[in-house]
């Protein structure tokens, strides 16, 4: 199979871990007999001082043209005081927008291999930790209109946070669908007791929930499911929830899993063409230093091969080989536990490619 990827590095470790994921998939193509061809699109910080925008519109462009996007991370101190339109974090919300990926899939599953790392109790851990956060990517307050004005001598600063009806009905079709490939439980998580957005947000889910008879639909208000999180994080199978909600509950949800360096992400919208990155951030403080942790860009690749481009076996090899390299005992630095090896991101990388078998 031919497939174009457009390929973003970004900014901090985002190059590193791209680069390592790349030569993952150059292994799997070999494999596998498939070419990938790639296409490198600037966005971040290094779009803004190469082209003076995060994300200029012929590079979107290519990614609306590819089969897919593989994404490192954007933004860093150096771009903290530009003007918040010509920010990093704009060029990757003008992605999403373009793109029109509402669907943002993080798989929250603790690795068996590294529940030492998480920070839970043992006899919470024990329990299992698998579940998805469906998080609304292209709208609520990331899109409204954001303004800083002056009024009776005093700045003031204005985020809207708005929904439509038909905007919460796809996200929540995503959840219900999900939940059906699953356990077929559905907590809609939403602040229905303050926003007028969340009682809407919760009118829509209850009136899908008769179109899904077999997925039994709970509510939780977001305040308690961050609680939740880290009491019981067994009782979850899918969460679906808004924009700025699933931002701050996946990253929640990383964590207990061990390492946000671990977690790989897919959005999608109405084509095959998804964005794939890893949930956590540019860290500058670990560029180019050789430690940061690859396998959350290396998993988000193979979560690429088996939802954009239906390669389940090519998958299936990726995630396989990241799971003998733990059971070996090697460790990134942040998923480091005594006794076991310590390894930089190039060496993980190879160790991932090393441990790749066809099935
Ligand atoms: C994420 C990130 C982004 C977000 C930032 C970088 C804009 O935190 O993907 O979770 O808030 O969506
Ligand atoms: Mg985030």
């Amino acid at each position: 199979m031919n497939r174009n990827i457009a390929v973003i590095r970004g900014d901090g470790i985002g190059p590193e871990i791209v680069n390592q994921a790349l030569l993952v998939l150059k292994r799997v193509a070999e494999l596998y007999g498939h070419t990938f061809t790639y296409t490198d699109v600037d966005m971040g910080g290094c779009a803004i001082d190469k082209w003076g925008d995060p994300l200029p519109q012929e590079m979107l462009q290519k990614c609306i043209e590819s089969d897919s996007v593989l994404l490192g991370a954007v933004g860093g101190p150096k771009w903290n005081d530009v003007p918040g339109h010509m920010r990093p974090e704009k060029g990757l919300l003008r992605l999403r927008a373009g793109m029109g990926v509402y669907s943002n899939n993080r798989p929250a599953k603790i690795w068996p291999q590294l529940a030492d790392a998480s920070p839970l109790k043992e006899s919470i851990v024990q329990k299992g930790i698998d579940f998805i956060i469906v998080r609304e990517l292209i709208g609520g307050i990331y899109f409204g209109k954001h303004e800083t004005v002056e009024e009776n001598g005093e700045a003031v600063s204005i985020d809207e946070l708005r929904y439509t009806e038909s905007e919460i009905e796809r996200i929540g079709r995503i959840g219900f669908e999900t939940a059906q490939k699953r356990n077929k439980k559905l907590c809609s998580v939403e602040k229905s007791n303050v926003l007028d957005s969340s009682r809407l947000w919760k009118k829509v889910m209850h009136r899908l929930a008769a179109e899904y008879p077999d997925v039994e639909l709970s509510d939780m208000l977001v305040d308690n499911c961050a609680m939740q999180i880290v009491k019981d994080p067994s009782q979850f199978d899918v969460i679906v929830t808004e924009n700025m909600f699933g931002d701050i509950l996946s990253d929640e949800a990383s964590m207990i899993t061990g390492s946000i360096g671990m977690i790989p992400s897919s959005s999608l919208g109405a084509t095959g063409c998804g964005l794939y990155e890893p949930i956590h951030g540019s860290a500058p403080d670990i560029a180019g230093k050789d430690i940061a942790n690859p396998i959350g860009t290396v998993l988000a690749a193979a979560m690429m091969l088996r939802y954009s481009f239906d390669m389940a076996e090519e998958a299936d090899c990726i995630e396989n080989a990241v799971s003998a390299v733990l059971d070996a005992g090697y460790r990134t630095g942040d998923i480091f536990s005594e006794g076991c090896k310590k390894v930089g991101c190039t060496e993980m990388g190879s160790l991932i490619i090393e441990n790749l078998k066809k099935g």
